[in-house]
């Protein structure tokens, strides 16, 4: 029996953070063992903000070099540039045919994003729409992504489902993968926000590429609270909940076993540890990135095998589409 199909992606926005990792890149990486599977650089996505094109373009190799240097394995896994397989943008037209004003409307991430901007563009709007064709493209079984993606996966869901009504059995419908431990890692100076890539102050974040100093001052200045207590209380203690919980996330002790071993120990204490987990786990990615980084014909070899293999898998299912909906196929 062939493998399942899992698909996810990231936009090369702003700089991988350990948030990316937790909920992300960490769950591919287990889960690209038994899955046949498919790891996108979302680099037309990220289109719906402004960008610096030299910015972007290095962006986008350094991220497949960061897939790389977190475990993705291109022998077991496809990393694939979104924008180097058109069918991604030509299925999106023909969902965005089946998707509702008011769908796209109830977006959380549309809103809270357009908050923040004076750049509302039609991309920014659709971008959901591209992704469910992202997903329904490969025919994923399943999507690991944190837990910011569950309303857009939710969405891809349901085009497919209106699809498959309307045509016949065409898209597999997909489950999203959203870990337990990491899926919501919040802002180090503002616990009640998530913490994000493209985030302007680099305080609130842990890059994937932060080095051990940089690690250990971004800890020990996060936002905590007035107690001295190390008890996990989202409610009470938000900032250092947060932590608490990247602590269990990268050290895979239950929260308990952690409360308990800080009990009568300082805030500073619990930070300093915290920074050594973190950097014991960035040490190894930094170095095998620095050696990624020199061999550009090898970062260019991933990606021509990924979009070969892409190409081959999404034209199938977009053929498919197209004869379904009526379109007469060319000679
Ligand atoms: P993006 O680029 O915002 O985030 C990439 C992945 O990282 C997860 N993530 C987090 N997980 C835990 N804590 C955080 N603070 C945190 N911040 C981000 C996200 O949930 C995501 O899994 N629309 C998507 C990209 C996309 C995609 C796809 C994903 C495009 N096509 C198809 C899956 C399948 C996005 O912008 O993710």
């Amino acid at each position: 029996m062939s493998k399942k199909i899992i698909l996810s992606g990231i936009q090369p926005s702003g700089n991988l953070c350990i948030g990316n990792y937790l909920g992300a890149l960490k769950q591919w990486e287990n889960l690209q063992n038994e899955y046949e599977s498919i790891f996108l650089v979302v680099d037309l996505h990220a289109l719906t903000i402004d960008q610096i094109p030299s910015e972007l373009r290095n962006r986008c190799l350094s991220f497949v070099a960061q897939y790389v240097a977190c475990g993705i394995n291109p022998d077991k896994s496809k990393i694939v540039m979104q924008s180097h397989v058109s069918s991604h943008t030509e299925l999106m037209w023909v969902l965005n045919c089946f998707t509702y004003m008011g769908e796209l409307n109830r977006m959380t991430q549309f809103k809270d994003k357009s908050k923040n901007t004076k750049n509302i563009n039609a991309g920014l709007y659709t971008y959901p729409v591209l992704m469910a064709s992202d997903i329904l493209l490969y025919q994923a079984d399943l999507v690991p992504v944190g837990a910011d993606q569950k309303q857009h996966l939710e969405l891809a869901r349901d085009i497919a489902i209106r699809f498959n009504n309307k045509y016949s059995e065409t898209f597999k419908v997909p489950e999203p993968y959203i870990s337990k431990n990491g899926s919501r890692i919040m802002s180090l100076q503002n616990p009640e926000s998530k913490m994000s890539k493209s985030d302007k102050n680099l305080n609130n974040i842990i890059s994937l590429l932060d080095d051990p100093k940089t690690i250990k001052k971004k800890i020990n200045k996060s936002v905590t609270d007035s107690g001295s207590e190390i008890i996990y209380d989202e409610i009470k203690k938000p900032g250092l909940s947060n932590l608490i919980s990247i602590y269990h996330s990268l050290s895979l002790e239950p929260i308990n076993t952690i409360e308990e071993k800080y009990v009568g120990k300082l805030y500073s204490d619990f930070k300093n540890d915290l920074s050594d987990l973190i950097i014991e786990l960035l040490n190894p990615i930094n170095s095998e990135y620095q050696k990624i980084m020199d061999d550009k014909n090898y970062l260019f070899d991933i990606l021509k095998e990924g979009s070969d293999y892409a190409r081959y898998k999404s034209n199938k299912t977009l053929s498919k589409v197209y004869r379904k909906v009526g379109l007469v196929k060319n000679k």
